[in-house]
């Protein structure tokens, strides 16, 4: 079927016509298509990146069917349309067109006495009531410690870089991911309550507490289980069956009742608010450490890697203009308006988030019948149909981004390529031009993130010169040359 259809795509850009086409691609005999899916998906093609790539040249799209993993036994239905370009990504972010009740994801849901037994706001449809009241009373704890931001995370930073430097001069190497999991935690914990983890009946286990947790639940959707040579059909069962929550039951436990006790102002006015505060404790759990803490734990080393890889040169330029901007400000230290002025850092942070963002899916039901528009056809996917989104390929779109798989520090230094390129930054559920707001999918930590992340970075290089890494890691630290 091809035609021609005129209409505004999700980028609000004038109204183009692109040829109406067929959605290519087929689910195969039931349940045995999904199941071989599956298998191409993990197996087949080299991980889950070089699947894509083979669909797109076998479709001649960047939009076809296929069967979402993990399939069977863990969804009924993986029917879905997958988009895997810049353009026809972000109706994914159109809260009138796409419908993200329990998308979070995709199609597989944890069993809700992980959150005992709610289903949370980010699982949430923005047309669900507790969505939008949720997440402005969320913003608003968020808001009320604007302050608190910088100087906390400052202490937080500095137990990391003294961590690294003994780990380096005892064992030759740092295990950048463990230090990060744990200062990450307890800033999230000491911002949202104004009490250090280890104060409380958690003590240090905070953190390995929270990523049990995380682990347990994502386990059947997890692509790579990190095993080396584990039989495939061993981790085909992985990725069939739930795990069970009552692995970490108890932990969850102790860590909801240390929430009754210091989030007691919070709970307060969310009962205010006409909310329960049960719902509230484990809503604050959730966003406060699935999304936040643990959103932190997997983009550090993510980001660190490409500044490592970038090498000496790269760290020279961050360090110059970091120290050149500290020694403007006055007293040597660098404070939020600091930041603002450091184009170089901004620009790597933001070309980090392009190139790898550290959350890759998208996942949501059409409202209605959709027009989606990828950068050469139209396709037509109608009211009720799954569709997913690889936010990988959307960032790494060579259309938009030419040298995609290149890391180029300066991509987003300047005016003209920030209003040209931002618009296709995708890592925070929305488009790095526009604002979480109670009504939007987006991540009401965005801004903080994007704080704190410009912050490490220059507080690294205000103290190191270069550091080294170890080839291919995420991110095991070998060198650091002091200022
Ligand atoms: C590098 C760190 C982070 C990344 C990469 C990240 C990424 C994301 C993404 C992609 C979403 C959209 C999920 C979806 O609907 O599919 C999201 C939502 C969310 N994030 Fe973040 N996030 C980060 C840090 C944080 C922090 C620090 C907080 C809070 C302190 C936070 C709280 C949330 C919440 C509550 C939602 C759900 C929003 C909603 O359903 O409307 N995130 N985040």
């Amino acid at each position: 079927m091809r035609g021609i259809t005129t209409f505004f795509n999700s980028t609000m850009e004038p109204a183009t016509q692109l040829p109406l086409r067929e959605i290519p691609g087929s689910y195969g005999i039931p349940f045995f298509g999904a199941i071989k899916d599956r298998r191409d998906y993990l197996y087949n093609y080299g991980g889950i990146d070089g699947f894509f790539k083979a669909k797109i040249a076998e479709h001649n799209s960047t939009v076809f069917r296929y069967n979402m993993f993990p399939g069977p036994f863990i969804a009924s239905d993986s029917k879905c349309v997958v988009l895997l370009d810049a353009k026809s990504f972000p109706v994914l972010y159109e809260t009138d067109k796409v419908d993200k009740e329990r998308g979070l994801l995709g199609t597989f849901m944890p069993d809700l006495d992980f959150y005992g037994g709610y289903v949370p706001l980010a699982y949430q449809d923005t047309s669900n009531p507790f969505h939008n009241q949720f997440k402005a009373f969320f913003l608003n704890i968020l808001g009320s410690r604007h302050h608190k931001f910088v100087p906390l995370f400052k202490t937080g930073i500095s137990e990391l870089f003294d961590s690294l430097e003994s780990e380096i001069a005892a064992k030759k190497s740092a295990d950048f991911n463990t230090l990060n999991r744990n200062i990450t935690f307890d800033y999230i914990f000491r911002l949202a309550f104004d009490t250090n983890p280890t104060d409380t009946k958690l003590g240090s286990d905070g953190p390995g507490i929270i990523a049990n947790w995380f682990n347990y639940q994502v386990a059947p959707i997890a692509p790579s289980l990190g095993i080396k040579y584990l039989p495939h059909f061993i981790e085909d069962l992985i990725h069939t069956f739930r795990l069970p929550f009552a692995l970490v039951k108890s932990d969850y436990k102790k860590l909801t009742e240390v929430i009754y006790d210091v989030g007691k102002t919070h709970l307060d006015e969310a009962e205010k608010l006409g909310m329960k505060r049960d719902e509230a404790v484990h809503n604050l759990i959730m966003c406060l450490f699935f999304n936040g803490s643990t959103g932190f734990r997997v983009f550090y080393p993510i980001m660190f890697k490409w500044i490592g890889l970038a090498g000496e040169s790269l760290h020279k330029r961050i360090a110059d203009e970091v120290r050149s901007v500290v020694a403007e400000s006055g007293d040597g230290t660098i404070a939020l308006a600091a930041l603002e002025k450091m184009s170089l850092v901004k620009s790597v942070v933001w070309e980090a988030f392009r190139i790898q963002p550290p959350v890759t899916n998208q996942c949501g039901r059409a409202k209605k019948d959709l027009i989606v528009q990828s950068h050469t056809d139209s396709f037509e996917i109608k009211k009720g149909g799954l569709i997913y989104g690889y936010q990988l390929f959307a960032t790494n779109d060579e259309k938009i981004f030419g040298s995609f798989q290149e890391f180029v520090p300066d991509r987003f230094v300047g005016e003209e390529a920030q209003e040209k390129l931002l618009p296709y930054v995708l890592w925070s559920g929305g488009r790095e031009t526009d604002m979480p707001m109670p009504e939007n999918k987006q991540c009401p930590g965005k801004n903080l993130v994007l704080t704190m992340t410009r912050l490490i970075v220059a507080e690294f290089f205000l103290r190191y010169d270069t550091y080294t890494i170890e080839e291919g890691s995420e991110v095991t630290i070998t060198s650091l040359k002091k200022a």
